[in-house]
């Protein structure tokens, strides 16, 4: 079995084998001194190399704070470089999506770059019958299916402006989304399957467009058979309007600049923020980020868990891979069903070389036990990947032993919705892959650490993560009719000179780039500061934790100090246990970042991505308003955490 990394090296660290830096796109670092040089001309000659374009551009870059442009004047399309040009180059018959029905009688579905392309054309084609032209926004609402990404494919074919909305999201978020973009379109399903019930999609979707909207037509895939309402004028069945269907439509020739799509994404506000993407920038980093990082060879078969309603659904599960010609498997359900072992099945069956996901899946299989990817053959994988949130060092070595066994190197990516690409990572084939630490700035982008007066902070000092002019080809070009907003949020902090990414960083080796978690999340402990992060790491650290938050609680002398969640894995609860973890926190950090309290809890509130609610988590131990619960996965973790904190409200 080939091995993919080294062993660890007397300070921990992990590197590629001498057969993965033989097998590399990227094995030194001659591209990250060659990008530093001159980022623009990097990214000039790259985004030639990696992407056809019908008509060159004038200008590489223009910025003018805190605007910036790239590849201005040039002309392209998105969807000529995800799929016609590789069925052109003769891979119309390879797997462009393998898709996984979450439903154990269900075959699996295998659609080539040739069908593919003629789905797609057909699609653009039913958009264009329907009205919709360069520009006008169309949301989409729709599952784990690969009428998704044909949906978006189709979209970018005819420059219309996609808005996907998380499947999971409430009718109230979808109407709101599809008001702020005022999309005239909206793509939905009948029904999805989800732990073996389906879930009525097209109800919430009636429910979000119910009254006043600017949604004028509604297309339903039929996907779960269940019965729907179809109201006449307005909705129309996917399969009836792809049965009439022209055949052909060609490609159209955008601009650069123009917007590929929005995505909406929480901000500090209740109010969801619409990030728009543009053609160029975005595809030249998606393709040359899925490439690189994943180090993608014709053979391989790459599967991110991310919902398609995430950033990293549209790069990983959409654009960038496709863009490089890969094959992508997509799957439909959750990783529990029909048992706990459905993921390592799934890669077991389909040779699966690449596994994409997040810390906090994998902290759940890690809960759930080894056994589960033990019944299964991984020897498939050569690389896994990591995004989303740091990860710890107890569900970074799981991952790594358990799925990886302890051959894979992982590669850990820290990005934004905003940034469109990762930004922050290892390669595969030039290392060294450290637990916990994302690593360096991808070639070409210019990221620095910097205290709150612009200056760079030194050594392995912790600060704020910024980047610099030139911004990455993919950042995004604005929020949707939301200036002031773009500015207040990216800009202002330093004076219109650097994009803040609002997370705190420090420096390993004086080199490596470790995140600490969002600022927001910082806490300033008796004048020191501390990440949440750090001590989350700390606490999970230890063998009965499965998962943990910390907040911050105001303090009468400390100023600020640590209240930590703990959900433990078996164990009970105990004031022997709660001891062990304070001294872990002593041991790993010091007394410094001692948790003033340790809360034991069942569970922690999420949102629908996963991602810990810790405002809802302060909420709590402040006895301020909690607000609307609605949209977590489990809103009922609330009611419990409430007693365990004398919640006062
Ligand atoms: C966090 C997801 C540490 C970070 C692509 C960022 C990470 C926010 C990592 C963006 C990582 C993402 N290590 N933290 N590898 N990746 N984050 O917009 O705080 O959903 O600002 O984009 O997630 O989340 P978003």
């Amino acid at each position: 079995m080939k091995k993919w990394v080294t062993d660890k090296d007397s300070k921990g660290y992990y590197w590629p084998s001498e057969e993965a830096k033989s097998y590399a796109w990227v094995k030194d670092e001659k591209i990250y001194e060659e990008a530093a040089k001159d980022p623009i001309a990097f990214w000039d000659k790259k985004a030639r190399e990696g992407i056809s374009w019908f008509k060159p551009w004038k200008k590489t870059y223009l910025w003018k704070p805190p605007y910036y442009k790239w590849f201005i004047g040039g002309k392209l399309n998105v969807c000529y470089n995800c799929v016609d040009r590789h069925v052109e180059s003769g891979k119309g018959k390879k797997p462009a999506i393998i898709w996984i029905p979450e439903p154990m009688n269900e075959e699996k579905k295998v659609l080539t770059f040739e069908e593919l392309h003629k789905e797609v054309q057909k699609f653009a084609n039913v958009l264009k019958e329907l009205g919709v032209k360069k520009g006008d926004r169309v949301t989409i609402y729709l599952p784990m299916i690969p009428e998704a990404q044909i949906a978006m494919l189709a979209c970018a074919r005819i420059g219309a402006i996609h808005s996907v909305v998380f499947s999971a999201f409430s009718p109230e978020s979808l109407r709101a989304r599809i008001d702020d973009a005022k999309s005239k379109v909206l793509i939905t399903s009948d029904g999805y399957y989800r732990r073996g019930k389906i879930v009525e999609l097209k109800k919430n979707a009636d429910e979000a467009v119910s009254g006043k909207s600017p949604i004028k037509k509604v297309i339903v895939v039929k996907r779960a058979g269940n019965q729907v309402e179809m109201k006449k004028k307005r909705d129309f069945w996917w399969h009836e309007l792809m049965a009439k269907a022209k055949e052909k439509c060609a490609p159209a020739k955008l601009d650069s600049e123009q917007p590929l799509f929005i995505l909406y994404t929480s901000g500090t506000t209740g109010k969801p923020k619409g990030v728009i993407h543009v053609n160029g920038g975005y595809i030249v980093m998606a393709y040359w980020t899925s490439k690189y990082v994943f180090d993608l060879h014709d053979e391989d078969i790459f599967w991110c868990t991310a919902d398609i309603g995430w950033v990293t659904g549209h790069t990983y599960n959409c654009y960038g891979i496709l863009a490089t010609g890969s094959t992508l498997l997509f799957y439909e359900g959750t990783p529990d069903f029909p048992d706990k072992d459905r993921w390592w099945k799934i890669v077991e069956e389909n040779k699966v070389t690449i596994f994409y996901t997040a810390p906090t899946a994998i902290r759940m299989c890690a809960q759930w036990g080894s056994e589960w990817p033990a019944k299964h053959d991984l020897s498939s994988l050569r690389l896994l990947g990591t995004v989303g949130e740091p990860i710890d060092q107890q569900a970074w070595s799981w991952y790594f032993e358990n799925i990886g066994g302890s051959r894979c190197p992982i590669v850990d990516t820290w990005w934004q919705t905003e940034t469109g690409a990762t930004l922050i990572t290892t390669l595969p084939g030039v290392g060294p892959f450290i637990p916990t630490v994302a690593g360096r700035t991808f070639p070409g982008v210019t990221a620095d650490i910097v205290d709150a007066e612009k200056n760079s902070v030194s050594g392995d000092m912790g600060g704020y993560l910024v980047l610099k002019s030139p911004f990455p080809p993919s950042l995004l070009r604005g929020l949707w009719k939301a200036e002031k907003k773009y500015i207040e949020t990216y800009w202002l902090s330093y004076d219109k000179e650097f994009y803040s990414t609002n997370d705190g960083a420090r420096r390993v080796d004086n080199k490596y780039i470790r995140i600490t978690g969002r600022v927001d999340d910082v806490m300033n402990v008796s004048g020191h500061r501390i990440s949440t992060a750090e001590i989350e790491n700390a606490i999970a650290s230890h063998k009965n934790v499965a998962e943990c938050a910390v907040v911050s609680q105001p303090h009468p002398i400390k100023g600020e100090a640590p209240f930590a969640f703990v959900v433990l894995k078996e164990a009970q609860p105990s004031e022997q246990l709660k001891n062990e973890l304070f001294e872990t926190v002593r041991v790993k950090i010091g007394p410094i970042a001692k948790p003033e309290v340790i809360a034991f809890a069942d569970a922690l509130p999420k949102t629908r991505s996963g991602k810990i609610m810790r405002r809802m988590l302060r909420a709590l131990v402040t006895n301020q308003p909690i607000g609307d619960t609605t949209t977590l996965l489990n809103p009922e973790s609330i009611e419990q955490l409430k007693k365990v904190v004398g919640y006062k409200g």
